[in-house]
């Protein structure tokens, strides 16, 4: 049985913190449940760190289906989210429940999340209500790169506060299960966190948050285009690739890979006969 949206539900209220994670592929998603993270995102970061695109806007769905199939055949127990993609729950309520729908019964994926507060709540209530768990995001959406100018901390201002604060309270009576909380100051991220009764999932949020959400490429260290403040590179799997794919191509070079380890022997005699 895969964690439920109640079993999240209840660690904010017992108090226990949440760990999720991205994961993009079979085999990353088999590690990260057999670890017992109970939450899996199969973000639109995609795009950018297994994709190769500057931002996270040109990821399309089918993309996105493609990974979230991956993930779910990896992981067996963890709620697999899939992220929406931009553009695909703006248009209207029918497009949004549309789309929303492929990532459950095509993707395999038990919850969507999407980025917004009162400008999605319509949205967001409708797909609620037709049976598919949302989490929202607020705070910095990538999704919105361009209208922010930049990947800056969000609710700097009273006004800003006010306004994440309200979407945050929009996104739970909407229904969502979970906000996602993206570069905003502990501070606030702290008193939107005691303000709601649904969980907190930070990323550069601060500790104050119900959990944490890490990109996997910055904990292990293996994107290497840029390290945000708020990534903690666990592991440097960069290094670790590349003096592996070093050694094997000098191998490879020196004509010393493979032995006898790596190779398959059979009975030569029946090899005469070809000459
Ligand atoms: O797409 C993504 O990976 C995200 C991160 C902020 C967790 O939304």
């Amino acid at each position: 049985m895969r964690v439920t949206i109640n079993q999240i539900k209840e660690m904010k209220q017992k108090g226990e913190k949440i760990a999720m994670l991205t994961a993009y592929d079979y085999t990353t998603a088999k590690i990260i449940d057999e670890v017992g993270i109970p939450l899996i995102l199969v973000g639109d970061s995609l795009g950018m760190v297994v994709l190769g695109y500057e931002t996270t806007i040109p990821v399309t769905t089918e993309e996105m289906l493609h990974h979230t199939k991956a993930v779910v055949r990896g992981a067996k127990r963890a709620m697999i989210i899939g992220d929406m993609p931009f553009m695909t729950y703006h248009t209207s309520v029918s497009d949004a429940l549309k789309n929303a729908a492929r990532f459950i019964q095509e993707g395999g994926a038990q919850a969507i999340k999407l980025e917004g507060g009162v400008t999605v709540a319509e949205k967001v209530q409708r797909i609620v209500e037709c049976g598919i768990p949302v989490m929202g995001h607020i705070g910095l959406t990538p999704q919105s790169i361009h209208q922010f100018g930049g990947y800056k901390v969000q609710g700097k201002t009273p006004e800003a506060a006010a306004k994440m604060l309200k979407d945050a309270r929009a996104l739970e009576e909407a229904g969502a299960f979970a906000v996602l909380m993206e570069t905003v100051p502990t501070p606030l991220a702290k008193l939107i966190t005691d303000s709601i009764s649904i969980p907190t999932i930070g990323i550069g949020a601060g500790i104050g948050c119900d959990g944490q959400v890490q990109i996997i490429n910055d904990l292990l260290g293996s994107f290497t285009d840029f390290v945000p403040k708020h990534a903690k590179q666990y592991a440097k799997l960069a290094d670790i690739m590349s003096s592996a794919i070093t050694e094997y191509y000098n191998e490879v070079k020196a004509g010393s890979f493979p032995t006898d380890e790596h190779s398959f022997s059979m009975d030569e005699s029946l090899l005469k006969g070809l000459k």
